[in-house]
């Protein structure tokens, strides 16, 4: 018998606690408007050591007993068969609108990438390929864990709103949105976005077509620093609607689903090798902590995790040198308005995906890099650039330029001549589908 040992969320600011069969628990207890700085994240998670993955492609499926949610609903009185149903029941609906479920997705060295790289035989670059999962990018899997805790809660009679749902909230210019849509369609929960006035015309009639109510949010004079949808979205969502996005701050439970991609990446590379680093592009963080909580509850030694930004908007790798330099890049959450605040430029890059003014979930990537040994990477524009053309022209896969922004920051990497990589076995994600 297996015990579930994943028992609370915990503030990584503050340290409140929440256990977690509690339901709606998306927020510290301890943040409210005027004080927004904490993070809730699930504590004692499950060791992946000696865990026996359910046979099943559905990566939800195969490490259910690792995920929050599954110590959620157990400790709310269903069997273990029940819940694996439950997740089955809701992929099915997913697939109904996407057009596909959660699968595994692939995971290879990269044969081509790996040459014109320099690397040797014995190392090499290994891509993960996110373009064809649900909704197109990795983003869905952060949104499912918000899905199965908010339709279990309201199925099971945990929910406070009966008949009347809250509408679901999201803030976001692409992928996370057209996730969300996707997702809040497949069980025909209602959905308000709140764009810029940037929004590609291809994400506005794709969001559209799914249903979403979308509000474009441009900044008034009398905000505060920050993106203007996040402040919109942030208004809404005091007014009683639901936070469906993928920020830890607004909804910790994204970052449960966050983990999937890291185990299963961790679970396809061959045990007989070693993966020395992962090179991951970060915009509000959910993305990257979720690979570096993977990396510790899977007990990994020697894979380090580099977080990728850009030149043209970086207050990750700002906030790891200010963690250096007032106590530590460890449990720096105390810390934060000393180390994380709003880029002050407008961000501007051509992966204009992760242009977030704000690494929202910096605090576990600093915990995650400082554990793996890894370090920040700003990658300079020149190489966003060539790293998308080299991906367009070489992978063979239709990465966006946000999703091959990991590999600007390898590529950025070489040219440091950080190390001698060419023997390594190196991972990027390509997160994300370029839609046109
Ligand atoms: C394709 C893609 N990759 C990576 C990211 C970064 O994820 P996060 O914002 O969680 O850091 C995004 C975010 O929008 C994205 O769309
Ligand atoms: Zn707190």
């Amino acid at each position: 018998m297996k015990t579930q040992v994943i028992d609370s969320l915990q503030c990584a600011v503050c340290g409140a606690r929440v256990p977690v069969d509690q339901p709606l628990s998306w927020r510290c207890p301890q943040a409210n408007s005027d004080d927004r700085h904490h993070v809730l994240h699930f504590v004692g998670a499950p060791s992946a050591n000696n865990f026996q993955p359910v046979e099943s492609e559905n990566p939800f499926v195969r490490f259910q007993e690792l995920l929050a949610w599954d110590a959620f609903a157990a400790q709310h009185g269903t069997s273990f068969g029940e819940r694996r149903e439950f997740i089955e029941r809701l992929d099915v609906q997913v697939a109904g609108v996407a057009g596909v479920g959660f699968r595994r997705t692939p995971f290879a060295r990269h044969a081509e990438l790996s040459r014109v790289l320099g690397f040797e035989g014995t190392g090499g670059l290994w891509v993960k390929d996110e373009t064809h999962n649900v909704a197109g990018s990795q983003k869905a899997r952060h949104l499912f864990t918000e899905l199965l805790h908010l339709v279990f809660a309201e199925e099971k009679g945990l929910a406070p709103w009966g008949a009347n749902r809250p509408e679901l909230a999201i803030a976001s210019c692409g992928n996370a949105a057209i996730a969300a849509a996707t997702l809040a369609a497949s069980v025909q929960w209602p959905l308000r976005v709140f764009v810029p006035e940037s929004v590609d015309a291809v994400v506005l009639e794709t969001l559209r077509s799914l249903g979403a109510h979308i509000e474009v949010c441009m900044r008034q004079p009398t905000d505060p620093a920050g993106d203007p949808c996040v402040l919109r979205f942030q208004e809404y969502v005091s007014r009683g609607s639901l936070p469906f996005g993928v920020q830890g701050t607004e909804n910790a439970w994204c970052l449960d689903g966050g983990r999937m991609i890291g185990l299963e990446m961790l679970e396809q590379f061959p045990n007989t090798q070693q993966l020395q680093r992962i090179f991951v592009q970060v915009g509000g963080g959910a993305f990257a902590s979720g690979i570096g909580d993977a990396l510790r509850i899977a007990e990994v030694q020697g894979t380090h995790l580099h977080a990728v930004q850009t030149q043209g908007c970086s207050p990750l790798a700002r906030a790891w040198s200010r963690a250096e330099q007032t106590g530590g890049t460890l449990n720096a959450g105390a810390r934060w308005s000393e180390c994380m605040w709003p880029w002050e430029e407008v961000p501007t890059s051509l992966a204009d995906g992760i242009l977030d003014d704000e690494t929202y979930d910096w605090i576990s990537i600093c915990d995650a890099m400082t554990r793996t040994g890894g370090f920040p990477v700003v990658a300079p524009e020149s190489d966003v650039v060539a790293a998308y053309e080299l991906a367009q022209k070489s992978s063979g896969i239709n990465v966006s330029p946000t999703g091959s922004a990991g590999l600007a920051g390898l590529m950025t990497y070489i040219a440091q001549n950080k190390g001698n990589y060419e023997q390594e076995n190196i991972a990027v994600v390509f997160s994300g589908v370029l839609r046109s």
